[in-house]
């Protein structure tokens, strides 16, 4: 069954069409990548699917359910969390204050929020502590985020996402940046969440690609040009045209 979907999905910013008629359909407890260049409108696909922007056109679906044009913080409390192709920090603030703080803002229960001190959330403190070891990452939970590699500062942001409890995890370029060392932990990550939680993923690296997806999604200026297993696509000749050149040869 699919948890994600959308139906010619587009969005346009002046004259320039970022994403044009997406129709794509995500089965829950799958990892589906999406590949393409640069400027090929990943992200922007990304910032519709979690209410960033609103869509152009089309419609997007979770669940069953329209959810196109919610807001941000719902979709958040709907079950879709995201990593971002930057690293997004708070880099004074403590490791595990940067994931209380997702946790907290996810909580179920949002009475008598404002009147209670932090210590009085034992579940967000728990979901905050579970995703720090997750990613591997509960022994530094007091050190400033600022202090740690560029390579943890990438799995702090995954524990931001997987404790806002998520049902789909939006992972937009998650190794971008690392060096081959902090890419592999970071696959080996990945792979451990898969079956855990629906991902959705976006990297260039086209090895970490075709290893890890059980579907990919090809998008190239806009639109989708061709989807199927890792196999498939890498044969497809559209797609080893548009992108992935010699690498797949
Ligand atoms: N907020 C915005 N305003 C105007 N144009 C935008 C905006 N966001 C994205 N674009 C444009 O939309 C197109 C798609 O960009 P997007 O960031 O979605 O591509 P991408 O596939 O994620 O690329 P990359 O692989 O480089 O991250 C680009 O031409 C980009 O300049
Ligand atoms: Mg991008």
């Amino acid at each position: 069954m699919a948890i994600l979907e959308t139906q010619d999905l587009g969005k346009s910013f002046g004259a320039l069409t970022a994403v044009k008629d997406v129709s794509l359909s995500i089965e829950a407890g799958s990892l589906h990548s999406i590949i393409g260049p640069n400027g090929a409108g990943k992200t922007t696909l990304f910032n519709l699917l979690t209410g960033t922007f609103a869509p152009t056109t089309g419609r997007i679906l979770y669940n069953g359910q329209d959810i196109t044009g919610t807001r941000a913080h719902r979709i958040a409390h709907l079950g879709l969390a995201r990593s971002f192709q930057r690293t997004n920090v708070f880099p004074a603030f403590s490791l595990f204050d940067n994931v209380w703080v997702a946790a907290f803002a996810t909580a179920r229960s949002w009475q008598g929020l404002i009147y209670r001190k932090a210590a009085a959330y034992p579940e967000a403190a728990e979901r905050a502590r579970q995703a720090l070891s997750d990613v591997g990452l509960l022994p530094k939970a007091d050190v400033p985020a600022k202090a740690i590699s560029h390579g943890e500062q990438r799995q702090l942001e995954l524990a931001i996402a997987l404790a806002a409890a998520p049902r789909v995890l939006l992972l937009d370029e998650p190794a971008a940046g690392l060096s081959p060392e902090e890419t592999r932990r970071m696959v080996a990550l990945v792979r451990a969440l898969k079956g855990r939680y629906t991902i959705v993923l976006i990297e260039h690296k086209i090895d970490i690609i075709m290893s890890v997806s059980d579907r990919i999604s090809v998008m190239h200026f806009g639109s989708l040009i061709a989807e199927g297993p890792p196999a498939e696509i890498q044969r497809n000749p559209d797609v080893r045209r548009a992108y992935l050149g010699g690498i797949a040869a």
